[in-house]
């Protein structure tokens, strides 16, 4: 293990958002100019992954040249791959979804007794659209006690934007490795195929799956050109590679029309020597993040917080935004500081991944969720509104010093998964969180 942990401890990154990244594990590798295999160095394959359509403008158009050992259509034909413990659902159908507008809260799932890797980990929580119609989303929650061996998981569906809560992520791609810790997250695009190594046994996290499109940074406007998620801080793997045969032969799940396939090849999928392109994963530091607020008084809207955005062809309007709650100052005076009650016509699923969240008290516990849809009221608890309104200091407060919470944003109204619904872990009474709100009215103030 400890040669390991110096494998993926000591990694190198490419810094940018979207750039056209060029990295070679062996020297000489990426050819000169032309792809054919008369220019490939080493005998390499090349192979393109396309990201957008060929004919997307160039501004939104991502691909990646990979050059490698042998090509990914050296396998088995697909075959549907089922398992008692495969525990997501891939598309909104009555039987496995339901419809409520009633305010929603899970504490965390518990690890399980038996050993399940990331692909088998994998429970949905809700979701909108249809992966068939390329829009829409899910959100999983995964729990893991076992690293992916000799296998990959491509997703055709969508893109992962995974946010590890408890537990290191050990990431095997085509484009080279990475380490994601609590704190970080990662995005795995659609087709990319990847493996999960667990080196802390055992792992949960959240995962947003969106079927649109692809992640985008969010403009600034007004702020200007610094603030919030920096370009530079996204850091994007080195190519890497293994010269692997496996007479066994290696797995590749490859997650399609909300269904998980499997085929069998002999050779490692992650044979790239070398790459270029600017479709690749990245991860993100959400420590990094800059956050921007009022500094004198009421409130700015929770979208100020916003890391990555995936729009819709409304101006202005999200297919799924990624919203990050990080430590920060509070100064607005005369001002009721923690969030505020309201009704959103975008529909609000919530997570911890450590510490207490500002406007809970109690029972919003890290690992757990919150689902607050289209038009449903909530806000912060009673007891939070009782102690806020009684204190009287004006003074800058630091919030959340040691919580980072985070929050799924959508356009599009989820349904929830059934099983989420009636696992043991959905706190059926969360309502009674507001039912101490007293009315403190007065006709004479
Ligand atoms: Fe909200």
């Amino acid at each position: 293990m400890e040669k390991r942990e110096c494998e993926f401890e000591n990694l190198e990154y490419q810094r940018g958002f979207g750039n056209h990244f060029r990295s070679e594990a062996l020297q000489g590798a990426l050819p000169n100019g032309q792809n054919s295999p008369l220019h490939c160095p080493y005998g390499l394959y090349a192979e393109q992954l396309s990201g957008t359509a060929f004919t997307t403008p160039r501004k939104q158009n991502f691909r990646s040249w990979l050059y490698r050992i042998k090509p990914s259509v050296g396998h088995e034909p697909f075959q549907l791959y089922s398992s008692p413990s495969l525990n997501f659902a891939g598309v909104i159908d009555k039987d496995r979804f339901l419809t409520t507008p009633t305010q929603l809260r899970w504490k965390p799932l518990e690890c399980p007794e038996h050993p399940r890797d990331f692909v088998h980990g994998l429970f949905t929580m809700c979701g909108a659209g249809s992966p068939f119609l390329r829009h829409g989303y899910m959100i999983h929650i995964y729990v893991a006690n076992k690293s992916m061996e000799d296998c990959a998981l491509a997703n055709a569906d969508g893109d992962f934007l995974i946010v590890p809560q408890q537990g290191r992520l050990w990431i095997k791609t085509e484009f080279g490795k990475l380490q994601v810790c609590p704190g970080e997250i990662v995005v795995l695009q659609l087709g990319m195929r990847f493996a999960i190594e667990l080196p802390d046994a055992t792992s949960r996290g959240y995962i947003l799956e969106v079927f649109s499109g692809h992640f985008q940074l969010p403009d600034l406007g007004l702020i200007g050109a610094n603030g919030l998620a920096e370009v530079g801080e996204f850091e994007t793997p080195v190519a890497w590679f293994e010269n692997k045969h496996c007479e066994a032969g290696f797995t590749i799940f490859h997650k399609f029309g909300g269904q998980m396939f499997s085929a069998k090849q002999e050779h490692s999928p992650f044979n790239v020597v070398a790459w270029h392109g600017n479709y690749a994963p990245y991860k993100y530091d959400l420590r990094k993040f800059c956050p921007v607020n009022t500094v004198l008084f009421d409130h700015a809207d929770p979208s100020i917080n916003t890391v990555l955005t995936v729009p819709s062809e409304k101006p202005g309007v999200a297919v799924v935004d990624f919203v990050v709650f990080p430590p920060r100052w509070s100064v607005a005076e005369h001002t009721f500081r923690p969030p505020y009650f309201h009704r959103n016509c975008m529909s609000e699923f919530m997570g911890l991944i450590s510490g207490s969240y500002e406007a809970k008290a109690g029972g919003f516990l890290p690992g757990g969720a919150s689902l607050h849809c289209c038009m449903t009221p909530h806000g912060v608890d009673a007891t939070t509104y009782e102690n806020t309104i009684s204190a009287t200091s004006q003074e800058p407060v630091k919030v959340s010093t040691n919580a980072l919470a985070f929050m799924f944003e959508s356009s599009l109204t989820p349904q929830v998964a059934i099983s989420a619904y009636n696992s043991q872990q959905r706190d059926a009474e969360y309502h009674q969180c507001w039912s101490g709100l007293n009315s403190h009215f007065a006709l004479e103030s």
